[in-house]
């Protein structure tokens, strides 16, 4: 019951692993979805029925899996900052059986790379029964949930071999900021007009390749704190929280490192016991508001022994930062801040002499619920 992808799909030149070749391949995802999805001016060319569905909605309902899951909790935070229309995010494999109480105009959006996931399907096939109009998010052409739903919108992100997903993620992001600019603009709000994506996906694409520029640091990192740790820590604050999900998994997929990520203060909460000497805590800063209490709970978890490494943007730097990342729009962030974690999670995993691209026990595409 597992879909197979072949291999010869796509050729792995000369990297050792997709998962390298993939994450090398973002800069090129995020220009080729500005240059086919926002025209010369920046205005998004987004099919008209899709955007006039999507803005008529009175709640947006994001549903995914896994990698998927986590670029739609980075899309929630996009959607009511330049649409204003409450959006949730949610496991399919929960909703399809425990299923969301409904406003009087949900619209649903459904994140997949492969357009296969069985438990999405469970949710699509009960909004078709319930006349919910429906988009999905895929990077394959034609799949299920892509016939299956009203709408489809393409990542374009070209074929993701690696089980880890990498470039799916940000094209998630990047194809969520572009509906939202396209919903908001329709809706009247003037922080979608504002909001200048066509530049910011070139300054996504320019951050993202300075930082696979310098993707060697990465492997120091990994060899220094993270290959001989049974465990680590992501954690972040607001959608830094949501890179913590999506870098922690990235790092236990790959490297069978038990990590978890944390909204920065719930650490605190409890899970802080976990921290000993040497205890690996990866910590990102890029949100404005609570930077500095982020910057509180890493003195928590340094004070008990952690080995910290930070993953800041420009703008919050200090002396002694690991990671400074290029600026970028706050929302858009993840596009940026999720690199370097996926560069830990890559090295980590080969340094360990894994196979990076094949994890035991996963699927790419898993077609039973
Ligand atoms: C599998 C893969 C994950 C992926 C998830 C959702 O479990 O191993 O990497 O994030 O499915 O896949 P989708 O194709 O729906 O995005």
């Amino acid at each position: 019951h597992v879909l197979d992808i072949d291999p010869n799909a796509a050729s792995k030149g000369t990297y050792e692993f997709y998962m390298l070749k993939e994450i090398d391949e973002q800069p090129g995802v995020m220009r080729r979805l500005s240059q086919d999805y926002l025209d010369e001016n920046g205005t998004p060319i987004v099919d008209p029925e899709i955007v006039e569905a999507a803005s008529k909605a009175d709640r947006i309902y994001i549903f995914a899996a896994g990698t998927s899951y986590h670029a739609g909790l980075v899309g929630k935070e996009l959607f009511e900052k330049y649409t204003g229309i409450p959006t949730e995010v949610g496991y399919a494999s929960e909703a399809g059986y425990h299923f969301p109480i409904m406003s009087k105009n949900p619209f649903f959006i459904f994140l997949s790379q492969s357009g296969e996931t069985a438990d999405s399907r469970v949710v699509l096939k009960e909004a078709n029964k319930r006349g919910i109009t429906s988009l999905t998010m895929t990077n394959v052409q034609g799949s299920t949930l892509s016939r299956e739903a009203d709408f489809t919108m393409l990542l374009k992100a070209g074929p993701e071999i690696a089980v880890a997903s990498t470039k799916a993620y940000t094209a998630q992001i990047a194809l969520q900021a572009i509906l939202v600019k396209a919903v908001g603009e329709k809706l009247g709000k003037q922080e979608a007009k504002d909001f200048d994506l066509k530049h910011q996906l070139a300054l996504a694409a320019e951050g993202i390749q300075e930082i696979v520029d310098g993707k060697e640091k990465f492997d120091e990192l990994a060899k220094k704190y993270l290959i001989d740790s049974r465990n680590a820590f992501y954690i972040g604050r607001g959608v830094d929280h949501a890179v913590a999900l999506e870098g922690a998994l990235k790092l236990k997929e790959v490297s069978y490192i038990q990590t978890e990520g944390f909204a920065a203060a719930e650490l605190k909460h409890g899970t802080i016991s976990l921290i000993e000497n040497g205890t690996p805590v990866i910590a990102l800063i890029n949100d404005p508001v609570t930077a500095e209490l982020t910057r509180g709970n890493i003195q928590e978890v340094a004070s008990r022994g952690a080995s910290v490494i930070t993953i800041v943007g420009k703008e919050f730097a200090k002396e002694g930062d690991d990671i400074v990342l290029p600026s970028l729009n706050y929302y858009l962030s993840p596009l940026l801040t999720v690199v370097p974690a996926q560069l830990l999670a890559y090295y980590a995993s080969k340094d360990k002499g894994l196979d990076v691209d094949k994890p035991r026990n996963l699927a790419k595409s898993v077609t039973v619920e």
